[in-house]
């Protein structure tokens, strides 16, 4: 059964050919329950079947992140133009008011610091009552597929799928990386399709070389994280691309409230993934809005 050079041979992506759907407009949900679709379709929009997520759940590891420091300022401004905010329960509890009507993507793995050398070793550290409490769209759990921690977090992703799935509530498998783990086209194929398989209704994970072949080969929806700043170009880029090679969404934080302005980054992210604005568009929205008096 094991075949870990499978991946490298494999070539029958069918890159360019759609996923038929029945009649429901987020890949592969089309046999999942009604509340799970309602769910789906507040972070998915229906126009376009993409979303913009917004993620500011750092300081589960980080604590205290540069652009966050001040939750409750820098957060505000930005949700107008996010579909989706990710976050941890601490922070949407303390910082955010509830009668904004956004998707909440709730962080719902903890139990590692950026202080440890191996991270791996996480639990889930959000029950589903209190999920169902938050009003969380989906639940998210991150997984460390080959590092010391895999069968833990692999556990917590299946364990919060079942739950999810007994009260119609989608989970999204994060993919880490980390020191023990690659940033390669073989490594997103692996750890992307293991968290599908095991249920997983949304996958984040990075932009890569080869990108269509992830996203081809996953057939749930990917959304992708930013990773460490860039500049705002390269963010937009990224995003673009990312778009064009079949990902259903973008859920950038760093590239988003560490930009010079924030505002500015989220409205030319949402042109990319809403509007069809190439990078050079968006990159020329980005930098009216930073100038406007
Ligand atoms: C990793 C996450 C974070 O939300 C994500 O990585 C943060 O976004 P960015 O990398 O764009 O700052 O899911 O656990």
């Amino acid at each position: 059964m094991a075949d870990r050079d499978g991946n490298i041979i494999a070539k029958n992506y069918g890159i360019g050919i759609p996923v038929e759907k029945e009649n429901f407009h987020v890949k592969g949900m089309d046999h999942v329950d009604w509340g799970m679709k309602n769910r789906l379709s507040k972070i998915f929009n229906p126009n376009t079947g993409r979303t913009l997520m917004l993620a500011f759940d750092h300081g589960y590891i980080m604590g205290s992140t540069a652009g966050l420091e001040r939750l409750d300022l820098s957060i505000p401004p930005l949700i107008e133009d996010a579909d989706v905010l990710m976050g941890t329960r601490g922070a949407l509890r303390s910082t955010i008011m509830p009668k904004m009507n956004k998707a909440i993507a709730l962080r719902c793995s903890a139990g590692s610091s950026v202080l440890k050398e191996d991270m791996s070793h996480e639990i889930i550290g959000v029950n589903i009552e209190d999920a169902i409490r938050m009003n969380a769209s989906c639940m998210a759990i991150q997984v460390f597929v080959g590092a010391s921690g895999e069968c833990q977090t692999l556990n917590n992703l299946t364990k919060t799928i079942d739950e999810g799935n007994r009260y119609g509530i989608p989970v999204l498998g994060v993919t880490a990386v980390g020191k023990e783990m690659e940033r390669t086209t073989r490594y997103f194929l692996l750890a992307t399709r293991i968290i599908a398989e095991l249920g997983a209704h949304i996958i984040k994970t990075y932009y890569c070389e080869d990108f269509e072949k992830i996203t081809s080969a996953c057939p749930v929806p990917i959304v992708i994280a930013g990773g460490k700043k860039v500049v705002e170009a390269k963010a937009l880029e990224i995003a673009y691309r990312a778009i064009q090679e079949g990902a259903a969404g973008v859920d950038m934080g760093r590239n988003v409230f560490q930009a010079e302005n924030p505002k500015a980054m989220i409205k030319a992210l949402r042109s990319i993934v809403h509007n069809g604005f190439n990078p050079k568009e968006a990159l020329e929205l980005y930098h009216s809005i930073k100038n406007e008096k």
